[in-house]
Parts: structure tokens; sequence; C-alpha cells
């Protein structure tokens, strides 16, 4: 068995999680459900990332020991905001855990076996926000009029670092890196992030300081415990330990290296540079595609927990229910681009496309079947032209939201095929004028008022398919209220496939009309 292997960044615990990291997991879950629903085994892995001095720091001024405050973060904010939004992780590693640190030491001491590392001084100005060492490019002037260096990111003041550390020979790797990207276009996407990555390694990489000596939370380094092991190259590995580097041959074969990594676009040089040299250091293979997201941006500037506002997942959630707010994102960014949140735009889309499209569709085919048919799904008669050209446009969304999803990660794209699809068939009602078939005592009315309602039901069965991975909860009401759960079964053994088999939903299937999938927006009370 080979899994599709999806992974998310595994999250710094310092704080909290908002919006920003919300959007990589969901955009993340999104494309396992997918391949799920597509027949293949998936292998979806999250976690967090507990070391470093900025979580040391964090902890210390919350007067707790770093490993406390990591458990409370963990078990009280980060998973429990992931079962909220419906995440569907097979795994949630934390690098504190024996399982990883064991295994970090052991691939460190892997490369420093083969000669790649040796032990040598490095000086120079340092983001402990970012954890990196910065080139002079990187940084940015206070406006202030002091001349502080700034880190151009988080646009902190930078800290002077003299250390006595272990390094790893990162330069030697260059020239196997380009040819990589070369050899594997997609390696690295949005080509906008692969440009940027290709440009900083052509202009040649330094080696890269690997230890810490100056505090000590994190992994000990195995030949000289007076060192931990760098924050990046720790976490990197939770890709590899949790799905048993060096402790389970069988499961590891099976699953890595990862087919998937998201990480948001701050971090894509560790998982694209960093990450494949010291992969192909230790002789392992790499990843399929790393995949940048953009950022969510608040005021023009990245998003952070000190710029919210106090616009936390939960807001959003309470206000337009969860499969909208995992939908919204998706649905209004390009995927690999920046893009703002507003309420205004989520208020507007929420109520033209989820409630007066979808939700809307939805009542109006369930409700008119409990009508006229007595919640039983009546067997269509002859079609005609307008039912054969819905066919096709479901042939068509079908596969554009599988191509776009499922292979290039254009969330955007693959949600609009499926709405598009939305707005055919709520035409398709309109033209059809059901309503009006119903008052009609010509001979063959009948017959042609259970063929509108029939090809409305198949088509919602379809939609309830393909919009699954996005909104897993409606797609299951609707599922239920289409009978199909009766007739057909679990909407979980349902495949992509399935979706464009035309008249799958048998006839007599339990019509119901459900709730509705999508309610008027309350008035907003809490902004
Ligand atoms: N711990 C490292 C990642 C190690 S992965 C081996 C880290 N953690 S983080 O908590 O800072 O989370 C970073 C990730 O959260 C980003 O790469 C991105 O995926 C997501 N985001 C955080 N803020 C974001 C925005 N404002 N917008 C979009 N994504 C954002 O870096």
């Amino acid at each position: 068995m080979t899994y599709y292997y999806v992974t998310t960044p595994i999250y710094y615990v310092n704080d909290a999680p908002h919006l920003g990291h919300a959007y990589t997991t969901v955009a993340a879950d999104v494309l396992a459900r997918w391949h799920r629903r597509r027949g293949e085994d998936v292998w979806f892995l999250t976690g967090t990332d507990e070391h470093s001095q900025k979580i040391l720091r964090t902890a210390e001024a919350n007067g707790v020991p770093p490993q406390e405050w990591a458990d409370r973060l963990v078990e009280e904010s980060w998973k429990p905001l992931w079962a909220h939004l419906a995440i569907s992780h097979d795994d949630f590693i934390r690098t504190t855990e024996r399982r990883h640190t064991d295994r970090v030491q052991e691939f460190v001491q892997d490369l420093y076996d083969k000669g790649e590392i040796y032990k040598g001084g490095y000086e120079g100005p340092y983001c402990v926000y970012c954890e990196e060492y910065k080139l002079p490019g990187e940084l940015i002037e206070a406006e202030d009029g002091s001349g502080t260096p700034l880190c151009a990111i988080h646009r902190r003041p930078v800290e002077l670092l003299k250390e006595e550390n272990y390094f790893f020979k990162l330069s030697e790797y260059g020239d196997r890196l380009l040819a990589h990207y070369d050899a594997h276009p997609d390696f690295i996407q949005p080509a906008s992030a692969r440009n940027e990555v290709v440009n900083f390694v052509r202009q040649g990489l330094q080696d890269l300081s690997i230890s810490r000596s100056t505090f000590d939370w994190g992994v000990k380094v195995p030949w000289d415990e007076s060192h931990v092991i760098y924050v990046w190259v720790d976490a990197l590995l939770n890709y590899a330990t949790a799905v048993g580097y060096n402790e389970n041959p069988e499961k590891f074969e099976a699953t890595f290296p990862a087919d998937v990594h998201l990480v948001g676009k701050d971090i894509l040089r560790f998982h694209a540079v960093i990450w494949p040299a010291m992969l192909m250091a230790n002789g392992l293979p790499l990843p399929g595609r790393i995949a940048a997201n953009g950022w969510l941006l608040v005021g023009g500037e990245k998003m952070s927990k000190s710029n919210l506002t106090g616009i936390s997942p939960e807001t959003l959630t309470a206000h337009f229910g969860v499969d909208a707010y995992r939908w919204y994102f998706l649905r209004a960014i390009a995927f690999g681009q920046d893009g703002s949140f507003s309420w205004e735009d989520f208020t507007a889309r929420y109520t033209s496309e989820l409630a007066n499209g979808y939700g809307n569709l939805a009542s109006r085919v369930t409700a008119m079947t409990a009508r006229y048919f007595e919640g039983s799904l009546p067997a269509p008669g002859e079609e005609t032209e307008a039912e054969r050209s819905l066919k096709s446009a479901l042939l068509r969304a079908a596969s554009e939201a599988d191509h776009r999803i499922g292979d290039q990660l254009d969330f955007q794209g693959g949600i609009l095929a499926v709405f598009d699809f939305v707005r055919q068939v709520n035409g398709y009602l309109t033209d059809q004028e059901p309503w009006k078939v119903a008052k009609s005592d010509s001979p063959g009315a009948r017959t042609r008022l259970a063929t509108i309602l029939y090809t409305a039901a198949d088509s919602l069965r379809a939609i309830a398919i393909l919009l699954e991975p996005v909104m897993p909860e409606t797609s299951e009401r609707l599922w239920d209220s289409l009978g199909a759960s009766t007739s057909l079964g679990p909407l979980s053994d349902q495949q992509v496939r399935d979706a464009s088999a035309w008249g799958a939903l048998p006839p007599g299937s339990p019509v119901t009309k459900g709730a509705v999938l999508f309610p008027r927006l309350d008035d907003r009370t809490d902004s």
C-alpha cells in the first residue's frame, strides 16, 4: 500500500491558533479529503513545533515551564480548534514526543558520522520570530530614526548573535538542488515562489548553523550535550519521524516522502532548500511538491496575533458556521496569492453564493419533492435537451474540480467549477418551472414534473459529493435529506468519479425537507 501523504506546517505553540494557521490547515484538509474521495489511501499529518527560544521565552514570561506551557496550548487551543473545524488529520505530532526526539538525534548523528556536519563559528543578526540568521538584504530600518535594524517580515528588532555552533554543509547542495528544481518543474508551487527559491539558491548557499548553545529548550545534540539542535532541523524532521523513520520501516516505505507539503510562503525556503538538502545528505527521497500559500493580510500586513484586532476563527464560525468558514477563504483567495479578510465580503458571498445559490437550490428541490411526490423521489421520464445539457455540464464540472483541486491545488478554481454547476441547476429550475408543471393537467405533465425533480435531485447528489471535502457537514445533511444515506449508503463511501455517474440516486429515495443549509445571518453584534 502507498499513501497519498499531505502535511501542514507544525505550528509554534507560543500562542493560540489564528486565522492564518487555520487557513493552511483547512486547505490541507480539503486536499486530504479530496484524495480520499478519489478512493486513495491518504495520510494527513499536522502537529506542533514546541522547542525554540521563542517558546521558552513565552513560557517564562507566563511563569510556567515550557513543557507545561506547550501541553496547555496543545490541549486547550490547538487540538480543540482542529476538531471544531472538522480537520480530519490522521496523526498529530508534537516535537517534544519521544517518538520524535529520539529519531531527530539519530538523523543528526547520521549526518555527523557522514561528515556532513562540522564545528564552526558564526556572528550575525538573528530574528527570534523567524528563528533564523538574517542576511543584510533581509533587514529594514526602524522608522523612528534610530537606525535599529528590523526583520523585514516581523518588523521587530533583530539581535546580534555570536555562537560556536555545529554547521551543516548546506553550501555543497546548491547545484543538486537546482538540478532537482529543473527536473521537477512542479516541485515548488506557485511559479512565483519557485522563481524566488531558484534565484535564492543561484546566489550561492551558506552553510547552516544547526545547533544552539545559549539556551537548552530543544533536542540535545547527541555527541555534544551542551548544544541543542536548531529548531528548524528538529521541526522539519517531523515529516519523517511521524511516519516511522528509523522505527517502522513498513509504514515509512508506504508513506514517505510526502506528496505535498503545504506551507505558508514565509517558510518556503526552509522547506524548498534546507529540507531537501537534509534529505539528500541522508540518502532519503525528496517530497513531491512544496505548495506555498499566500498570506492573509490585515491592513496590508501579514496577519499575526498582534494585528488581529480580535478576529479569531471561532468568532467567524459563530457567525457564519464552520462549513461557510472553511469555504470562504479558499473560495475568495486564489491559492498562492495574498488576500484580505473583510466582514463585508464574507457576508456578501455567503448570502449570494451559499444562502441564495446552493442553499436555496437544495431547499427548493427537497421541498417540491416532498410536496408533489410525498417525499419519494420519482423515476424520471424521457429526457430532453435541457437534461442532456445539464448532464454534460456536470461531467465538465466534476472533471474540472477534480483536476483543479486534486492535482493543481487550485481550490478556488475547483470550487468555482462546482458552483457554476449549482448556478446551472438553479437556472434549469427557473427555465423548467416545475411549480407551473405541477399545476398543469395536460397529459404527460406529471411525468415531466418527475423528470425535472429527479434531474435536480440527482444533480444535488453529485454536488454533495463534490463539495464534501470543502463543506463536510453541509454535504452530510444534504445527503440525508436526499434520502441518499438510505438508498445509496454513507456519503463517505462515495468517490469523485461517482459524482458524474448520472442517474445514480435511486428513484424511491426518501427525500425530506431538511433544515436550511445556510441560515440567514443574524445581525452582527460582536464587532
Ligand atoms: N513552526 C514553524 C513551521 C515548522 S514546519 C516544519 C512555523 N510555525 S508558525 O506557527 O509560525 O506557523 C507558520 C504557518 O502558519 C505559515 O507557514 C502558514 O502556513 C500559517 N500562517 C501563519 N500566519 C499566516 C497568515 N497571516 N496567512 C497565511 N498563513 C499564515 O513557522
